[in-house]
């Protein structure tokens, strides 16, 4: 079984990049076949996303396709406000655009719901959530989970742009955490 040590924490592979790549192709034809005609700009959420991003939009053949990158930061708010998120370094006008966002990972879903409120502020005509993996059973917001290439246990990963305190990101397979080996 093939392992890995990050910081204090082992690992065990769980998904091999084949299966990933495998996944992600299917993903992207389901996305050539259902947008076709939407010239869609493609919303790389950063830092975990870019290794799926560079799988997915190599398969991806609409005409019209657009990539750009976002990054969020999150930061302590008041006591009323709870976290606060911004979008950093982003003033594309997406007015009337079709948007994929690609996430890596989507597990609470908090992220993501506070990205599609920020995004849907500026006027999309609409906007698709595409996740690389998604945890179904982790979900606690309510949003659109329109695409996603694999869905996992509610564990925690590593690797294929997933990071344990950025460490493991640039790994090709997906490893998950060996609980046997962590408790001691
Ligand atoms: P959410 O807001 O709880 O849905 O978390 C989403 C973000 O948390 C993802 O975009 C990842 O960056 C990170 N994340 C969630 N689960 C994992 C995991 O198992 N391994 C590494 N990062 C994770
Ligand atoms: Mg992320």
């Amino acid at each position: 079984m093939k392992k890995i040590k990050l910081h204090d924490k082992e690992f065990r592979l769980l998904i091999e990049a084949s299966a990933i790549d495998l996944a992600v192709t299917g993903l992207a034809q389901r996305l050539n076949h259902d947008l076709q005609d939407e010239q869609p700009l493609f919303l790389s959420v950063l830092n975990g996303s870019f290794m799926f991003t560079s799988d997915l939009l190599k398969k991806i053949t609409i005409p019209g396709t657009e990539i750009s990158f976002i990054k969020i930061a999150s930061y302590a708010g008041t006591c009323s406000t709870g976290t606060v998120r911004e979008l950093i370094g982003f003033h594309k006008n997406i007015e009337g655009r079709t948007i994929v966002i690609l996430e890596d990972m989507i597990d609470s879903g908090k992220s993501m719901a506070y990205l599609l409120d920020l995004l849907k502020a500026r006027n999309p005509k609409k906007i698709y959530v595409a996740t690389m993996f998604y945890k179904p059973k982790a979900l606690v917001c309510k949003i659109p989970v329109d695409y996603y290439a694999l869905s996992l246990e509610n564990d925690f990963v590593v690797g294929h742009g997933l990071d344990y305190d950025d460490l493991g990101r640039n790994l090709p397979d997906l490893y998950i955490l060996d609980n046997r080996e962590n408790k001691a």
